[in-house]
């Protein structure tokens, strides 16, 4: 990394508790597909309140660089796609920044488009694996050349004669199940998928949305998904709400601070992303939604946190898929809590955008907190009161620097942040909107 251009910041204890009302930028995993299916659906789609951080902005400009026009028309974006198999060979490499979803989603789309494509990432995500999405696209025909662990840069040969595939997922990965999806779009007959543990649906609620025929059945085994492939997807509206996961942010900071009272609007509430909110209830958090609404086949409202007296939680491995990014600010909040804390199965924290197992407990450890790692259970010892003080490694990822900046919010000394700058993958304007509840956050 380039240490000259590191934003290191720091955090402190605000003066006043929090206060006010905000809406958060839109769904991240909503705007990738939202850009992905215009790209590939015939006509116009237009969205709204698409998440424009940079990993969105490098899913548009791959887009753009397979043949699909992408533009800004006021707030909105359009897409004019090119239908279905329809997508062209891009002139250069196609650099995914800091995005795993972006990678894994576009080899699905590439598999079955007969192109040769090299797809590359920063170098974080240059170190996550990609065999997760790159053995069962071989098995629809697609060939993959990786380097060594199948990692990127990688070069995609999309097979002109593809296969449907029948495919159990080894992971609990909505990446994964959406690039089976996307490949399938492509290949004739059905593309079937089945989920052992459900995760996030948005590829199948849009898919629906642009007029796919998916059905998706509840059985014994695990959740079942049918795609019929080769439809004709035709160009749709999307309103994004607000991200879940970055609501996350704001909120756990009203909670940690005494007097705190605050409004995220406009929140995505789909039930396969609110694990989150579900354990905060659990730990005695004062957090009530209004407003509840549909918005473009998803539902929203409007959160509501006051400060909270939080106790200790133990969170069971099953409800992982439904919280999967949302670790790192429970682990503060468990810090805050009183009592021990055990965040189970977190076996898949170790590929996202960094080890963050490892970083979320080398965070409020070197902060003063008593942390453990028990195999792939992470446990947090709380006292209500944390020392701070620390210099937290953010290893390029988003959601550690967020996490770190609002545990600075309640320590005793303040907390600083290696590098801010990988905040605006997901959150851009995070730093102006906390600063706007009466947060304490500056550039150190
Ligand atoms: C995402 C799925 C999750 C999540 C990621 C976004 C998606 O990853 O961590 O931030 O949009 O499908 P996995 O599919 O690897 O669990």
């Amino acid at each position: 990394m380039d240490k000259l251009s590191l934003r290191p910041h720091l955090s402190r204890r605000p003066s006043a508790p929090l206060s006010g009302r905000a809406s958060v930028p839109g769904d991240k995993s909503i705007s990738h597909r939202a850009l992905m299916f215009g790209a590939l659906a015939v006509g116009q789609t237009r969205i709204s309140g698409l998440l424009e951080g940079d990993d969105v902005l490098r899913t548009a400009a791959a887009m753009q660089a397979l043949g699909a026009e992408v533009s800004r028309d006021g707030a909105d974006w359009l897409v004019a796609g090119r239908g279905i198999g329809g997508l062209t060979e891009p002139e250069d490499v196609l650099d995914m920044g800091n995005s795993g979803t972006a990678a894994r989603l576009l080899a699905g789309i590439l598999a079955t488009h007969p192109l040769y494509v090299v797809v590359t990432g920063d170098s974080s995500l240059r170190k996550r694996p990609m065999g997760r999405v790159v053995e069962p696209l071989c098995a629809v025909g697609a060939q993959f050349f990786t380097r060594a662990g199948n990692r990127l840069p990688m070069t995609i040969l999309g097979a002109r004669d593809p296969m449907p595939l029948s495919y159990r997922l080894p992971v609990a990965s909505a990446q994964v199940k959406s690039a089976v999806l996307l490949a399938g779009l492509n290949s004739p007959g059905f593309t079937e998928i089945e989920e052992p543990e459900p995760t996030r649906d948005h590829s199948e609620n849009m898919l629906r949305h642009f007029g796919a025929e998916i059905s998706v059945t509840d059985a014994a085994t695990g959740r079942h998904i049918r795609l019929r492939g080769q439809p004709e997807l035709r160009g749709a509206d999307i309103a994004v709400p607000g991200d879940p996961s970055s609501a996350a942010f704001p909120l756990a900071a009203a909670l940690l601070v005494p007097d705190s009272h605050i409004t995220i609007s406009g929140t995505g509430l789909n039930p396969l992303r609110t694990g989150l909110f579900l354990t905060l209830r659990e730990m005695g958090a004062k957090l009530t939604v209004t407003a509840q609404r549909q918005e473009g086949g998803e539902p929203v409202g409007d959160i509501t946190a006051s400060y909270s007296e939080l106790r200790a939680v133990d969170v069971p491995p099953g409800r992982a898929p439904s919280m999967i990014d949302e670790y790192p600010i429970l682990a503060v909040l468990c810090a805050a809590a009183r009592g021990t804390s055990r965040l189970r199965g977190l076996t898949e924290l170790r590929v996202k955008e960094s080890d963050r197992l490892s970083a979320t407990a080398a965070m409020l450890r070197v902060n003063g907190v008593n942390v453990e790692i028990e195999d792939d259970d992470l446990i947090i010892h709380g006292t209500g009161a944390i020392p701070g003080g620390g210099l937290v490694e953010t290893h390029m990822d988003h959601r550690l620097a967020m996490s770190a900046l609002v545990l600075g919010q309640i320590t005793a000394q303040p907390v600083l942040i290696d590098d801010a700058r990988f905040i605006d993958t997901s959150f851009p304007g995070f730093l102006h909107l906390m600063r706007g509840l009466g947060a304490q956050m500056a550039a150190a």
